[in-house]
C-alpha cells in the first residue's frame, strides 16, 4: 500500500473531499494550500487526506475520507499511518486533525491512532458554514481538535 501526491495539474478528487466536508466552499478555504495525497488502486482514486501546514513544527489534516464502497477495511487507519510518517519527513513534530463533537466513529478512531483531544474551536460548525450541518441526528456545533506528537 503506498500514496502519492496529487500533482498540481491534477483534478481535486472533490468526491472524497467532500465526503469528510459537506460544502465545497467551506474545502475551498483550505485546499489550495494544502498537499493531497491520494491512495489508489487499479488507478481509481478511493482515498485522500489533505495536509495543511500550521507553522514551522506543526501540520493539521484538514481532511481524509476513504469511498463509501472501501470503508472498514483498514485504508483509513493506513492513511493516518502514512500522514504521520510523511509529516515526520518533513519535519514536522506535531500533528492536529479536527472532527465534529458528534462525529463518534471519527473520534474513536483519531484517538485509536494515537491522538488525544487537545481543545475545541467553540461554534466552529455555526460560525463557517453556510448551513445547519446534523450528524447522528444532533446538529454540529464545536470542532474537537486533536493532537498528537510525532
Ligand atoms: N462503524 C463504526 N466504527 C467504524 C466503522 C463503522 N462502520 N468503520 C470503521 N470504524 C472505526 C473503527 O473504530 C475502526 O477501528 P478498528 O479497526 O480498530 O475497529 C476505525 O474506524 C478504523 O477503520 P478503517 O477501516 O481504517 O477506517 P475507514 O477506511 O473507513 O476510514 C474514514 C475512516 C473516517 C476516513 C472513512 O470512514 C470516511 O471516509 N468517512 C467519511 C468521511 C469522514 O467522515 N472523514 C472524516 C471527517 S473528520
Amino acid at each position: 500500500m503506498t500514496t502519492r501526491i496529487l500533482g498540481k495539474g491534477e483534478e481535486l478528487p472533490y468526491d472524497l473531499l467532500l465526503l469528510a466536508d459537506e460544502f465545497a466552499e467551506v474545502i475551498d478555504r483550505y485546499i489550495f494550500n494544502s498537499q493531497v495525497y491520494v491512495y489508489e488502486i487499479d488507478q481509481k482514486i478511493i482515498g485522500q487526506y489533505a495536509m495543511y501546514r500550521l507553522s514551522n513544527d506543526e501540520v493539521e489534516i484538514k481532511n481524509i475520507a476513504v469511498l463509501p464502497d472501501y470503508q472498514g477495511k483498514g485504508i483509513g487507519k493506513f492513511l493516518l499511518k502514512d500522514a504521520d510518517q510523511r509529516a515526520k519527513a518533513s519535519g514536522f513534530k506535531t500533528m492536529f486533525i479536527g472532527t465534529g463533537d458528534v462525529m463518534m466513529m471519527q473520534l474513536l478512531l483519531y484517538q485509536k491512532t494515537g491522538y488525544e483531544m487537545n481543545y475545541l474551536k467553540k461554534n466552529f460548525y455555526i460560525d463557517n458554514y453556510p448551513e445547519p450541518i446534523y450528524e447522528n441526528g444532533l446538529q454540529l456545533k464545536h470542532m474537537v481538535m486533536l493532537r498528537k506528537e510525532l
